[in-house]
């Protein structure tokens, strides 16, 4: 296996007018592809930050992030965006759907960001949805006419679109009940098995950790233990 990720060293100062607040200090870690991975830590201890980092949205102040072998601390800001576009897909606690946009143009969404023609994109963002049992009979709804779960499913669908290489979930089922919960996470783990995306995620959820092959746990903004599963 070979690293798909890589941190060295990293660190994230965000500068206020008044303070500075190190919310990494110094983390280094390896992921290889098609691991499932799970981001773990009291709140604070600084997942999102790293997320944001390892999925582009944002600069680390200092250290090296390598990505599919590319440095990508030396990349400008286009070459990063299109990285972005392509090779990673984003989950979020809140969903984060387009309200007024049917499940279908929500999916279509990130491959007109990736200059995708237009009228490949709807066979493709058909194609994924169908990928999600049920999902298809809720192309034409909009989001509020979903439950959570279902919305998630929908979020699902946007962040595959792309066939991205990684897809970072930021608390994919915190505001959803144990049993959907659940489901999203074995739809997660499935969708990354069969097809050898890899996953990092952010979770408190006992049963998402469970069905991870490792562990990374952060505290203070620092990595202080990597445990290794099985991934069941
Ligand atoms: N934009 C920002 N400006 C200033 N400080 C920030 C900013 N974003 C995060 N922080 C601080 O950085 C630290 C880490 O925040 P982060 O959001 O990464 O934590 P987290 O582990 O994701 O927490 P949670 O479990 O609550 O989501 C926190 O102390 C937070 O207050
Ligand atoms: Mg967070």
């Amino acid at each position: 296996m070979s690293a798909i990720i890589n941190g060295i060293d990293i660190r994230k100062v965000y500068k206020t007018r008044k303070v500075e607040y190190e919310a990494l200090r110094g983390v280094s870690f390896s992921i290889e592809k098609g691991e499932f991975v799970a981001l773990v830590g009291p709140s604070g201890s600084g997942k999102t930050t790293l997320l944001d980092i390892i999925g582009l949205l944002d600069n680390p102040t200092d250290g090296r992030l390598i990505i599919d072998g590319k440095d990508v601390s030396k990349l400008g800001e286009n070459e990063r965006a299109d990285m972005r576009n392509k090779k990673i897909g984003f989950v979020f606690q809140s969903y984060n759907l387009i309200s007024y946009l049917s499940t279908l143009e929500n999916v279509e969404l990130p491959l007109a960001a990736a200059g995708v023609p237009f009228w490949k994109r709807r066979e493709k963002a058909i194609q994924v949805l169908s990928l999600i049992p049920g999902m298809l009979d809720f192309k034409d709804k909009r989001p509020n006419e979903l439950s959570g779960g279902q919305q998630q499913r929908v979020a699902i669908a946007r962040a595959l679109v792309n066939d991205p290489d990684i897809i970072i979930a930021d608390e994919p089922t915190a505001n959803l009940d144990t049993v959907t919960g659940m489901a999203i996470v074995n739809l997660l783990k499935q969708l990354s098995v069969e097809r050898n995306v890899t996953v990092v995620m952010a979770t408190h959820d006992p049963d998402m950790i469970k069905k991870c092959d490792r562990i990374i746990h952060i505290r203070d903004g620092k990595i202080e233990g990597v445990e290794t599963r099985s991934g069941q």
